[in-house]
């Protein structure tokens, strides 16, 4: 088994299929697919995320607006422009960015509930949050389908693993819970307040680690062979961290996602087959 788990490689192969496939649509309806993304605050983080994920679009043929709010913004306003966007037929997928202005912060999810489900490709609308919890995953978050997908592209088996998920947000553990169990996996959630989380840890057949802290994952920390799915996006002087030590777990580990070139780019690979599959589902095509 290879002992990478090249993110960066599967999304290449996952976008380049989804190229064609919008394109022989196109060919046939005349309509390609078309996401909104809005941006409401200043981070400029969120910025740079945002025109990447627009970059990824046109290179597979979605087309993309941004909707650049200030960040003062009033509460109807932003409910306003997803009203319009929700009733905009020429747009299939509305991207609310996350997080939102310190303001509106506390209402995020009454934005997030206001975005029609059909549009709905980051998967946090509770109807589709509710179709998790049946197992559908049609539009489901893309931080864990992509893990999924890097999983079983690498053919790791599931069942009746060990999984050990540090991270318990909407957008990584919740969602990777029932994607998990699924696939029948035996499932842990750690987080700020588990008490002696390396017991946990030792167990893990698998782990998977959100948590904002480089080198948080060390050697001693983890099982023999454990398979290390590393989250965690740190920037320290520029340059991109996982949670993970890298270089001290790689020997011990039986494979491992880099990072850069690990869950990122499948992130965005997801963003853009979300779209997809809601374009598909507002021009009935199955
Ligand atoms: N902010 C950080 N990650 C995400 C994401 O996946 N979707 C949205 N909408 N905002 C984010």
């Amino acid at each position: 088994m290879e002992k990478i788990l090249d993110g960066k490689k599967l999304a290449e192969k996952l976008n380049s299929e989804l190229k064609q496939e919008i394109n022989n649509i196109f060919e046939k309806t005349g309509v390609k697919p078309k996401l909104a993304a809005i941006l409401a605050n200043e981070d400029p983080g969120s910025e740079i995320y945002v025109n990447m994920k627009r970059k990824k679009c046109a290179e597979v043929g979605i087309e993309s607006i941004l909707i650049k709010l200030e960040k003062d913004i009033s509460e109807n306003t932003l409910l306003e422009e997803i009203n319009k966007l929700n009733n905009d037929n020429t747009v299939h997928g509305i991207l609310l960015q996350l997080p939102l202005p310190t303001k509106l912060k506390e209402s995020t999810n009454k934005f997030i509930e206001k975005i029609s489900p059909l549009k709905d490709v980051d998967g946090f609308n509770p109807i589709n949050k509710g179709l998790l919890f049946d197992y559908n995953e049609e539009l489901a978050p893309c931080t864990p389908k992509g893990i999924i997908a890097l999983l079983e592209y690498y053919s790791i088996e599931l069942k009746g693993k060990d999984v050990v998920i540090i991270n318990r947000s909407n957008l990584v553990g919740k969602p990777l819970i029932f994607m998990l169990l699924k696939r029948n996996a035996t499932i842990t959630v750690c987080h700020t307040s588990t008490k002696n989380i390396d017991k946990h840890l030792k167990r893990a057949d698998i782990l998977i680690v959100a948590v904002g802290k480089p080198k948080f994952i060390t050697k001693e920390k983890i099982k023999e062979g454990a398979i290390i799915i590393d989250v965690g996006q740190s920037r320290v002087e520029g340059k991109l961290f996982g949670d993970v030590d890298f270089d001290q777990v790689f020997e011990k580990c039986g494979a491992i996602t880099p990072t850069p070139g690990g869950v990122g780019p499948l992130t965005v690979a997801f963003l853009l087959q979300n779209t997809f599959i809601a374009y598909k589902k507002q021009l009935k095509i199955n």
